[in-house]
């Protein structure tokens, strides 16, 4: 059944694991998830950017959700709209049918520019005031997504590839999450805790530190009723990236947050842990080895088995790492 995120995060609250967030773009990624769930006996979280919708179509995606939800009866699935730019977006996800949306005030319509704490305030409070009225979680954010070693903003986060941030804005502050929550009633918040979206997160092999873990106790203490999410999740495998590289691939040399980490933050309050890479690196290695080893081959279906397969098991090893499995 389609549940609420509020009602999911509130169990893994209770029971002390978290759930991964995965995006989904098309069939093979919803059915990759859900197959490792059903054998993982977890719960799920499938979210939707507005990337997803530009790709697939409004319409194309909630019926995927639709039959997931029917082919799974025994799975809870909650439907997120990620990264909502706006507050109309996010009304318009939940006229589609999603059970949860995320207002990322953080950033403005543009998606890109860091917007001031009060229109940050003003647009979450005006989205958790329409969603609570009708039973849809809200997820917010604060703070600015960027490596705390280069202060380069993430993929999708502000100032362009060229620009840098101020070392303050990449970590949530504390007293500010405080405030924040208590002005908007959000259900959940997206920190900024050294992460950043997409394949180039860590130049050099995390040693054990990579994320601002004292900074996850500290906001925890202060919102302790608040889910906190972790963005730029994905752990980019270095076998995966391996395996790109051995067919023809050029990816250069980077590193994610190691699952050992995650784990840790887990422990501090971390509920809802967003992977969209690491499904592409899978799907992109399998199809990439199945095309080198099968040149004469070309039905879609013969590459895109292994591309899912591939999705299942990063699925499957996630649910598995985050104490999900068993939940369902
Ligand atoms: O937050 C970003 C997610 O990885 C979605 O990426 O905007 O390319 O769909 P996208
Ligand atoms: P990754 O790029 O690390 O997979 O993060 C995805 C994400 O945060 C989507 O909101
Ligand atoms: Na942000
Ligand atoms: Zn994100």
């Amino acid at each position: 059944p389609l549940v609420s995120m509020r009602q999911l995060l509130d169990h893994a609250a209770e029971n002390g694991y978290g759930l991964p967030a995965f995006n989904v773009n098309n069939l093979e990624q919803v059915q990759a998830i859900m197959e490792a769930a059903a054998e993982a006996d977890s719960p799920v979280i499938m979210q939707a950017s507005a990337g997803a919708r530009k790709y697939a179509g409004e319409p194309f995606l909630r019926h995927l959700i639709d039959a997931a939800i029917e082919a799974y009866p025994q799975i809870p699935v909650v439907m997120h709209q990620d990264h909502g730019q706006s507050p109309a977006i996010c009304m318009a996800a939940i006229r589609s049918g999603f059970s949860s949306v995320m207002m990322d005030g953080s950033l403005l319509e543009d998606g890109k520019t860091p917007s001031s704490y009060d229109y940050n305030v003003a647009v979450s409070r005006e989205v958790v005031k329409f969603s609570h009225a009708i039973g849809i979680t809200v997820e917010a954010e604060l703070g600015c997504l960027g490596s705390l070693e280069t202060g380069q903003a993430g993929e999708e986060d502000g100032l362009g590839a060229e620009g840098t941030l101020d070392h303050s804005m990449l970590l949530t502050d504390p007293d500010q999450a405080a405030d924040f929550v208590r002005q908007t009633d959000c259900d959940a918040l997206a920190i900024a805790i050294g992460t950043s979206h997409g394949a180039y997160k860590f130049s050099r092999k995390p040693t054990g530190d990579i994320l601002a873990i004292d900074r996850v106790k500290a906001i925890h203490a202060r919102i302790p009723n608040t889910h906190l999410v972790m963005h730029g999740s994905s752990s980019v495998p270095q076998e995966l990236l391996e395996i790109i590289r051995q067919h023809g691939g050029d990816m250069k040399e980077t590193y994610g947050v190691p699952v050992e980490e995650i784990q840790t933050a887990i422990g501090f309050g971390v509920r809802k842990i967003n992977i969209d890479t690491d499904i592409r690196l899978a799907m992109t290695g399998a199809v990439r080895k199945f095309m080198a080893e099968n040149p004469s081959k070309f039905d879609p279906r013969e590459f895109l088995k292994p591309a899912r397969e591939a999705a299942k098991l990063v699925c499957k090893a996630r649910f598995e790492a985050f104490g999900c499995a068993g939940q369902a």
